[in-house]
């Protein structure tokens, strides 16, 4: 292997776009190639970037020229792509949620064995340097016990329907990263009670608005709050709680300009708008990670173990969600 890490995405969607821009940028990786079977979304992106494309994934997957492959393609098709790219000697970065059904999220596990270590799964938030801020400091006990953690995360406006029609529902597709930051928070899950909300008649699933409340297995609490729309922008807030004191990572603005007179004090700047502008520095820390653990060895994090316990969280809410009960998540969940 070269002193770079040779990359390959596969999917030139909305985050294989980001990937592959991340990835040109990074010191240690080379962007070698973006594959997309849909028309020329592989030519754009190949085009505009300056590197090779194709329509050919099959062939991407396990191509000699590259050492890892980010998998930004839809979410039926993660684990068939990372099945292939890990038995072609790859590393992977996959694109959450692992998969839509928790029995073939196991299937792989199996499958990839002691491959499974070279596979991470794309929970970006993690990467945040707010919220890696909050997290160590929790570890470091500057809040003392964690007894409660508040995670709102709305979206300014729903995606598109082809979209929404292979995502799996609000709770594997959205809640899915606050379900991880949880788990990251408060550790493991021990029970899931959900509530869904159908808001946006245009919006064609079953939720596009939930509320959580998740029981960990030390006795923190854990809600989560989420909207496909929100009026005013991307709204990403956490607190965290402790017997000692709170952390909180508020939302980030395109200005922080503030103006005081007479008659109050205002603050002008939107939210930033999307994911892509909110999460850019988590995507290139997520990004340095990978490079860093592919290139030495090291096992991916977050591990696709962690990609199989937020899924089994997102399945738990959705049969919170359909009949009202509190679901308690089973030990097998936890691995
Ligand atoms: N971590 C994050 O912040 C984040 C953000 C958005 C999406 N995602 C995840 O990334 C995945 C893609 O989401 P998106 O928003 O980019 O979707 P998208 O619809 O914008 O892009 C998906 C791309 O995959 C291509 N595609 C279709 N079939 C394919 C195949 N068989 N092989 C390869 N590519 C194929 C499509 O042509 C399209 O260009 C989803 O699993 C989603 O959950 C993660």
């Amino acid at each position: 292997m070269s002193d770079k890490l040779k990359i390959a995405v596969i999917g030139a969607g909305r985050i294989g776009a980001v990937h592959a821009r991340t990835i040109r940028d990074h010191h240690s990786a080379e962007l070698v190639l973006v594959a997309d079977p849909v028309g020329d979304a592989a030519a754009r992106l190949g085009a505009a970037l300056g590197v090779d494309s194709t329509t050919d994934v099959d062939a991407a997957l396990v191509s000699g020229a590259v050492d890892a492959v980010v998998i930004a393609s839809p979410t039926p098709q993660h684990v068939p792509h990372a099945l292939a790219a890990v038995g072609a000697g790859k590393s992977v970065l996959m694109e959450k949620p692992v998969a839509l059904d928790l029995a073939q999220v196991d299937d792989c596990i199996a499958a990839l064995g002691d491959d499974a270590d070279r596979v991470m799964v794309g929970f970006n938030r993690r990467f945040d340097p707010s919220v890696a801020e909050v997290h160590a400091r929790v570890q470091a006990g500057d809040i003392g016990a964690v007894e409660q953690v508040l995670i709102i995360s709305r979206d300014p406006a729903p995606p598109p329907s082809g979209y929404l029609a292979v995502s799996g529902g609000i709770f594997k597709d959205m809640t899915i990263h606050d379900l991880d930051m949880a788990r990251h928070l408060i550790g493991e899950v021990v029970s899931v009670r959900a509530t869904g909300q159908h808001l946006d008649p245009e919006v064609d699933d079953t939720y596009d608005a939930a509320t959580l409340t998740l029981t960990g297995a030390g006795g923190a609490v854990a809600v989560i709050v989420n909207s496909r729309h929100s009026a005013a922008g991307y709204d990403q807030r956490i607190e965290v709680f402790g017997d000692q004191g709170t952390l909180e990572v508020t939302n980030q603005r395109s200005s922080s300009v503030r103006m005081h007179d007479a008659t109050g004090t205002e603050r002008s700047g939107l939210f930033l708008p999307f994911f892509l502008e909110r999460y850019q520095r988590a995507y290139a820390a997520e990004l340095d990670s990978f490079v860093a653990a592919a290139l030495t060895g090291a096992p991916q994090s977050p591990s696709i173990a962690d990609g199989r316990a937020a899924l089994a969280l997102a399945e738990a809410a959705a049969e919170s969600a359909a009949t009202g009960a509190v679901i308690s998540i089973g030990q097998e969940a936890i691995r």
